[in-house]
């Protein structure tokens, strides 16, 4: 088997944690035996200064066809056309806590142990996308975006969501705001779709007190489905609950099954070019590119790595190590990933 991805760094951190990322997802490929290409694409500012446009021509030209893109990070530019123009609606964002690193969440350890959430935030609607501007009346100066949602959008990550609930613990908390939002029916909606959906329980909840709840009792929870706003707010708080955002990946995909996969974090600025940011998030990403393809055993190799370099007390600057715990950087990390691959 031969698979194709476009790599685009980025600015920040994202060309520390892509390079990291892509040193591992090369050697498991090898070690599985198929083959890998990568083409290095353009976005963000990056793009601005070598092509003239934030999301230009010849970046669309090289994901055109590609089995998936693994993405950095970027300021400013570029990302939401990019999730637009492939329709990337499926955000898929894990919350998982791998056991060693249970004393590093905020919360006492009995409240996060075993912790396992998926998030499903709609992507590419949602007042991010809607009718937007500056003007102005009598009363002065105003600006405005607007949260529009087409049925058949909430449907159809509704769809989606229910089809991961069904495979995993059969319970989908939706997240909503219909006391003060009444026009966008989300409750109603995927209750509609989940008749398709029998074994699985649908739990509408404020999005506000689901704010709360993943704090007080994140256990509690399976499935979350979220529009594109909540839902990227819900996800910080998932990088809160694991101790760093830098451990968070997530995926993005379109109804082909095509996707872009990166980090949930940024561009980091404050620790960008100093070579310690957490590249597991990348990593994680990766994964779910593998799981996406159907390379099962080439992502659970990854996986069963990076929990034996953790178990041994490995931890980036972003997880405060202390005590027995080692301070690595990112390329010590790799590097300890690689040899726990090569052994094995
Ligand atoms: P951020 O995620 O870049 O950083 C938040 C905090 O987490 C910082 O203290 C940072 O050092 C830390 N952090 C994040 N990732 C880390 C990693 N891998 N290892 C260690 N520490 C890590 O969010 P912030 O500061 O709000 O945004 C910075 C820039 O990134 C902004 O320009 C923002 O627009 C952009 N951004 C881009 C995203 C993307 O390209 N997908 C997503 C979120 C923000
Ligand atoms: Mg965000």
């Amino acid at each position: 088997l031969s698979y194709r991805i476009v790599a685009i760094a980025g600015e920040g951190i994202g060309p520390e944690v892509v390079k990291a990322s892509l040193k591992v997802l090369q050697l498991v490929v090898k070690l599985e035996g198929f083959s890998l290409q990568v083409d290095y694409g353009w976005l963000g500012s990056t793009a601005l200064e070598k092509f003239g446009s934030y999301f230009p021509q010849a970046t669309i030209e090289l994901c055109n066809g590609a089995n998936g893109i693994v993405f950095g990070a970027v300021t400013q530019g570029g990302l939401l056309e990019l999730r637009k123009h492939y329709d990337f609606f499926c955000n898929l964002r894990p919350i998982r806590l791998a056991n060693s690193l249970v004393h590093k969440s905020s919360l006492r350890p009995e409240k996060i142990q075993g912790l396992d959430i998926l998030i499903v935030r709609e992507l590419v609607s949602g007042i991010y996308f809607g009718p937007a501007g500056r003007s102005g009346d009598e009363k002065g100066a105003y600006g405005y975006h607007t949260m529009l949602y087409y049925d058949e959008e909430i449907r159809r990550i509704a769809r989606q969501a229910l089809h991961k609930a069904q495979q995993r613990r059969r319970l989908l908390t939706v997240a909503h705001k219909e006391n003060a939002l009444p026009h966008l029916p989300w409750t109603r909606l995927v209750q509609e779709e989940a008749k398709q959906f029998p074994d699985v329980v649908v739990e509408p909840m404020l999005v506000d007190n689901l704010a709360m709840q993943m704090v007080l009792n994140p256990q509690r929870f399976d499935v979350i489905l979220a529009g594109n706003m909540f839902g990227d707010i819900l996800s910080d708080i998932g990088g809160a609950l694991v101790g760093s955002l830098g451990l968070l990946g997530s995926a993005s995909l379109n109804a082909d099954g095509f996707g872009l996969y990166e980090a949930v974090h940024g561009t980091a600025p404050d620790i960008a070019g100093k070579g310690i940011a957490n590249p597991l998030g990348t990593l994680e990403a990766c994964v779910l590119m593998l799981q996406q393809w159907g390379e099962v055993r080439a992502a659970q190799r990854i996986m069963a790595a990076q929990e034996r370099v953790l178990a041994k007390g490995y931890r980036t600057a972003d997880l405060s190590p202390q005590g027995a715990e080692i301070l690595v950087n990112t390329e010590q990390l790799i590097d300890l990933l690689l040899e726990e691959l090569d052994s094995k």
